[in-house]
């Protein structure tokens, strides 16, 4: 059996990640690549093990199947984590895993419709068994709505123009395929081939079609009380949306009353359960994405849950 995902910034994860025996969380669990590496290296590391996608979970379920009794699967959105949570025991998390976005075997199932560069329906859905997918919703939305997703989750200048063609596309039955999609992007745009307009649609679709920002949002909320003291979180971004709103939940800083001036100790805002462990944000290296394009967006940041 082949991993299908090369986990990203994998031996970074590690060193963050790992400090000891315990329950630790893989909330994106996908191939379980990191998951492996995390059991194989700390013998006394049992694991709960989430995913929303039914097909990573039936693959990650296999290739941990040696760990016998140290892992427990969950199919769990992120909203539904407590309820994983208390189904593993309900312990404390030593560490938290938060590999975001798609894996290389979503993204390349032309089933799931998640690539303009393979052809197959419109999708989009991590878990294709819930929801609806994004030509349904395409066919049942409204072009304000439509342009405001384009512009808050693919920073799309042309969102108005696209909407409307979209919209219009998917009423009159033309917007059943990623091909479709392309197509429909190509006239709006003028007709010239644009991947990297189609790179931003087909994200800002998924996120939308995955409620992605509410998901992570319910995360961070309920880290907190999940994590025991100590307890360590390591995120994987892969857009700057989702880095920035991590930072500034996981960061717990109020916006200063100047950006010109550094802020006062009065001022020094409450920063909340967390303890930032990454200075800067870390990055894969050179040799890391020529190896494996796909890691070039990510940015990992690592918080330790202070003590109560
Ligand atoms: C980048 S992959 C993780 C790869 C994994 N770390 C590995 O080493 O194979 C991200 C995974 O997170 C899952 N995922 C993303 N958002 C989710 C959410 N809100 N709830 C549950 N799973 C989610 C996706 O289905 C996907 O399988």
């Amino acid at each position: 059996m082949r991993a299908h995902h090369e986990p990203v910034l994998l031996a970074e994860v590690l060193a963050w990640l790992r400090h000891g025996p315990g329950l630790y969380l893989d909330a994106t669990l996908g191939d379980g690549g990191h998951s492996e590496a995390l059991l194989d290296s700390e013998p006394g590391a049992r694991l709960c093990g989430c995913d929303r996608d039914p097909f990573a979970l039936a693959f990650a379920r296999d290739r941990l199947e040696r760990f016998g009794d140290r892992v427990t699967v969950a199919h769990s959105t992120f909203r539904e984590l407590p309820g994983a949570h208390r189904a593993a025991g309900g312990e404390p998390f030593t560490g938290a895993l938060f590999d975001l976005g798609l894996s290389s075997r979503q993204l390349d199932d032309p089933a799931r419709g998640m690539s303009f560069q393979t052809e197959g329906p419109l999708d989009l859905r991590m878990d294709p068994s819930r929801g609806t997918s994004a030509a349904e919703r395409l066919q049942a939305a409204d072009e304000p709505s439509v342009a405001q997703v384009l512009r808050a989750h693919g920073d799309l200048r042309e969102a108005a123009t696209l909407a409307r063609a979209m919209v219009a596309a998917a009423r009159s039955g033309g917007l059943a395929t990623t091909r479709d999609l392309v197509s429909v992007l190509d006239r709006a745009l003028g007709g010239r081939r644009h991947p990297r307009r189609y790179a931003q649609a087909f994200q800002a679709l998924r996120i939308w079609v995955n409620d992605e920002a509410a998901e992570l949002e319910a995360a961070l909320q309920w880290l907190p009380d999940a994590m025991g003291p100590g307890g360590v979180v390591v995120t994987i971004a892969y857009h700057s949306g989702e880095d920035r709103r991590i930072k500034q939940v996981l960061r717990g800083a109020r916006s200063f009353p100047s950006r010109r001036r550094p802020p006062q100790a009065s001022e020094e805002p409450d920063r909340g359960p967390w303890l930032e462990l990454t200075r800067r944000v870390v990055t894969p290296t050179h040799d890391e994405v020529a190896r494996n394009p796909r890691a070039r967006s990510a940015r990992l940041r690592a918080f330790r849950r202070k003590p109560t």
